[in-house]
């Protein structure tokens, strides 16, 4: 991560040195999620804050309907023309389009532009790189083209983009961390009215670490749709039983033991984890507004160890690292974070034992795993916005 005072400039030289133009430039962050996983799209709780690493998409108008989209990290260049027929490429440029025709679907007039995309958020890495790209690419083809959406509405834009056209059936957690994130809060979202709720973050004494395994992860092929369709069959089958539920967001703690008869294995632990999480996101946040930090810290480690039980989405790099935290002095609590099968670990830490953990975690996982996890403190920061470009 780079200061934003010489990065804007960098951007628009990027720019300027592909495309002879200048550009506007906007930026949206990646997210870690504190707690709340896989609640999303079962219409629960999740308690994600956006964190300082950025992605930049620098844009100007063409005259023609042709997107250009250079990415630097990918040093690809790519282009579509708006006119033409859409079919999904299962490949990076489903991203872009997906949200120029979301928007268009959406009745913004989206025009051809020159596209210059450069991210801080690294792929892949379970913390929201994709959601990113969607809030700051819809943010720039919203304001050329003169539309009037707000961070929420681009939020949602962004989800169909990637349920829609990329075909990953995500909640909008992601999405709606990097479009209405604030510096020094997390976000508890209500994922079923879809309420954002500040909740300052006391980050005087303790800081979050974030772990990054180096597992890649591809959640367009792995099993973050089939966890999905399990929570649908589940849901199904209780609703056959006679349960009036619209979702799993509305069974109740106190109901697990009875689901045991009616769900086969292994939708009775997928139940239980969301059914869980949720109680857990509820107490974390009650935990976080009262300064109970090492209650906060519990219900990380129990969103863990249900992660990876009940719903079998953590990976054997993500348990390592977890666990090797845990048991380092200092450490409040330990979990996986975002959709899993790889990416990156969330740690709370007092503040005085950040460089023993990161030193701990550097040793540990590379006498493991024979290379060095990424690790990075995680600064709670704003959502997408526009650059300010003067001067670049
Ligand atoms: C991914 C998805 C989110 C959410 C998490 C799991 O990050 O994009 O919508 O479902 O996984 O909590």
């Amino acid at each position: 991560m780079t200061d934003r005072a010489t990065r804007v400039p960098a951007v628009v030289a990027g720019f300027r040195e592909r495309f002879g133009t200048a550009p506007r430039v906007f930026s949206a962050p990646g997210r870690v999620n504190l707690i709340g996983e896989h609640t999303d799209y079962n219409d629960g709780f999740v308690l994600p804050m956006a964190i300082a690493e950025r992605t930049y998409v620098a844009a100007a108008p063409r005259s023609d309907d042709t997107v250009r989209v250079y990415s630097r990290e990918l040093k690809k260049d790519r282009s579509f023309k708006l006119s033409d027929a859409w079919a999904r490429r299962g490949k990076w440029l489903d991203y872009i389009e997906g949200v120029a025709r979301a928007l268009a679907a959406r009745g913004v007039n989206v025009r051809g532009a020159d596209v210059y995309v450069t991210s801080e958020v690294p792929l892949g890495a379970g913390l929201s790189s994709s959601a990113a790209l969607e809030l700051a690419l819809g943010l720039a083809f919203n304001t050329l083209g003169g539309g009037d959406l707000t961070p929420r509405d681009l939020a949602l834009v962004g989800r169909a983009a990637e349920n829609e056209f990329v075909g990953v059936r995500s909640g909008a957690m992601d999405q709606l961390a990097s479009a209405l994130g604030r510096e020094g809060h997390a976000l508890f979202i209500d994922c079923r009215s879809l309420e954002v709720t500040p909740v300052r973050l006391p980050l005087d004494d303790v800081r979050f670490v974030i772990c990054d395994t180096g597992v890649r992860h591809s959640h367009a092929s792995n099993g973050y749709n089939e966890r999905r369709d399990e929570c649908q069959r589940a849901l199904a089958l209780l609703q056959r039983a006679g349960r009036a539920v619209q979702s799993l967001r509305e069974v109740g703690v106190e109901e697990l033991d009875a689901l045991q008869r009616i769900l086969p294995e292994p939708l009775v632990r997928r139940v239980r984890h969301v059914v869980r999480e949720n109680a857990r996101t509820s107490a974390a946040v009650d935990a976080l507004k009262r300064g109970h930090l090492a209650a906060f810290g519990r219900l990380m480690n129990g969103s863990h160890a249900s992660l990876r039980d009940d719903y079998e989405v953590s990976a054997p790099e993500l348990d390592f690292a977890v666990a090797l935290a845990q048991r380092e002095p200092g450490v409040i609590g330990a979990r996986m974070t975002g959709g899993g099968f790889g990416g990156s670990a969330v740690v709370l830490v007092d503040g005085a034992d950040v460089e023993n953990l990161f030193e701990s975690l550097a040793r540990g996982f590379t006498e493991k795993f024979g290379r060095a996890p990424g690790l990075r403190l995680a600064m709670a920061s704003d959502g997408v916005r526009e650059e300010p470009t003067a001067g670049a």
